[in-house]
């Protein structure tokens, strides 16, 4: 199979690596790509917003499947465009992709199909906005409607920090994300990831993990694309999985079939866990950013063979099988991040941090004269495995500390919650 795999992060470095290990692969290409996802395919200048000059291309070159990792090309509808040109795709049509572009489509889907999430309203001005704010009381969630690359979401402790959100919103902060506010009511509990694949018809449950959003050590300081994570989170025991299946995952097939948007592709959801059971927080309709990472470490089958069955509508009849182990992955990211990183530094150790099973994926890499240079806000994702958490988080420190990159910083406490449930058994 020839295949072409959309995108330059961590997550598309890890979904590299797993489909060229595929006995069915014979061409990968990636566009744009790192000097990671070089390692393992072809790089190829090409503008993904320009979805012709990507048929073009797919036509050219014969390609058998696009992969596509981020969600901003499936939001501007790339899947609908290749399928028109008949390129097999996985990854969901752009108004399947409202799931995760639109929060308030996401928020009156769940509300017509009785899916358990946070009581919201939805606001196109100011004015009624704060009245709702006002008459609910803090703690409370604001966010802008639409993609703000993970940006748009305030958790509001006090009315203040709520009004100012709003203001924020309506100033246009986030551009037209911001035009359209959902407010929310706080959620208490656990947060998990959750993923399916999906092929409109069929969920497949695809493994759960648990991120690390908040850049400082103990969760605190601004949120981030996700500082590590680690799989399989030991909240989501079987019993979850199958009441997330039946109350949130499998209703939303249903839902999005009968708007006549069925939904393929990887369905993300985010999670809040608590002793009342799963509520959904949020979806992406894409991998995670880096549980994707951990998510390739521990999938024991054919990754090309379950994207095939996905882009076929052939997931009833597939089945997937996981390592046993924890796969824990650290990331390491510029100064500077989640504001402005520091572009350009050498990175030295890379080869000698990637033995003995630990994989270091790019996440925000450049070649400059010859050197590995930081590009990136996120740059490395450190990925270990281990028999608990603990052993992997321990790998994957050690392996870390190999590297030799002082204008790098990561946080040193990645599965804390996790380690001290094992040690407190
Ligand atoms: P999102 O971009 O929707 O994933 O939100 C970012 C983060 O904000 C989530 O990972 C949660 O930690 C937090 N969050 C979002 N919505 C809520 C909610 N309703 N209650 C509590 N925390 C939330
Ligand atoms: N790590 C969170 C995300 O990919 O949205």
């Amino acid at each position: 199979m020839r295949v072409l795999l959309i995108g330059s992060g961590g997550r598309e470095h890890a979904l590299a690596w797993k489909i060229a290990a595929s006995p069915l692969l014979t061409k990968l290409y990636a566009a744009p790509g790192n000097p990671g996802i070089g390692q393992e395919a072809e790089l190829v200048t090409l503008d993904i917003a320009d979805h012709a000059a990507v048929a073009r291309f797919c036509t050219e070159k014969k390609i058998d499947l696009v992969v596509v990792g981020p969600e901003g090309p499936l939001v501007a509808g790339i899947a609908d465009d290749l399928r028109a040109a008949d390129i097999r795709v996985f990854g969901p049509s752009r108004a399947a992709a409202r799931l995760e572009g639109s929060k308030g489509f996401t928020k009156d889907l769940c509300a017509k199909y009785d899916i358990p999430t946070a009581a919201y309203g939805r606001f196109g001005d100011l004015a009624s906005a704060r009245a709702y704010v006002e008459k609910m009381g803090a703690p409370i969630v604001i966010k802008a409607d639409g993609l703000a690359a993970g940006k748009g979401v305030t958790v509001a402790m006090t009315l203040t920090e709520a009004l100012a959100a709003l203001d924020a919103c309506f100033e246009g902060s986030f551009g037209k994300a911001g035009a359209e506010v959902v407010v929310e009511e706080f959620l208490v509990g656990e947060e998990a990831s959750f993923f399916c694949l999906c092929d409109g018809v069929t969920a497949l449950p695809f493994g759960t993990a648990q991120d690390h959003k908040r850049v400082g050590d103990g969760d605190v300081g601004p949120n981030t694309g996700g500082m590590g994570a680690y799989s399989p989170a030991p909240v989501m025991t079987p019993e979850m999985i199958d009441c997330t299946m039946r109350e949130i995952v499998e209703p939303t097939m249903r839902g999005m079939a009968e708007l006549g948007a069925p939904f393929s592709g990887v369905l993300f959801a985010g999670l809040m866990i608590s002793d009342k059971g799963p509520k959904l927080i949020e979806y992406n309709t894409r991998f995670g950013d880096p549980e994707c990472q951990v998510l390739m470490m521990r999938l024991k089958d054919d990754l090309l063979v379950l994207l095939n069955a996905a882009a076929d509508g052939q997931l009833a009849h597939t089945s997937v099988r996981w390592r046993d182990e924890t796969a824990l992955t650290v990331v390491m990211a510029a100064r500077g991040y989640p504001g402005t990183p520091e572009k350009g530094s050498v990175i030295r150790g890379v080869e000698e941090a990637a033995r003995d099973g630990v994989e270091v994926f790019h996440a925000g890499t450049a070649i400059n004269s010859g050197a590995l240079v930081a590009n990136g806000g996120r740059v490395l994702d450190i990925t270990a495995t281990g028999g608990t958490v603990g052993e992997a988080q321990k790998r994957a420190y050690a392996a870390l500390d190999r590297i030799d990159w002082p204008q790098g910083f990561c946080r040193r406490d990645i599965g804390w919650q996790a380690v001290a449930r094992e040690q407190a058994r």
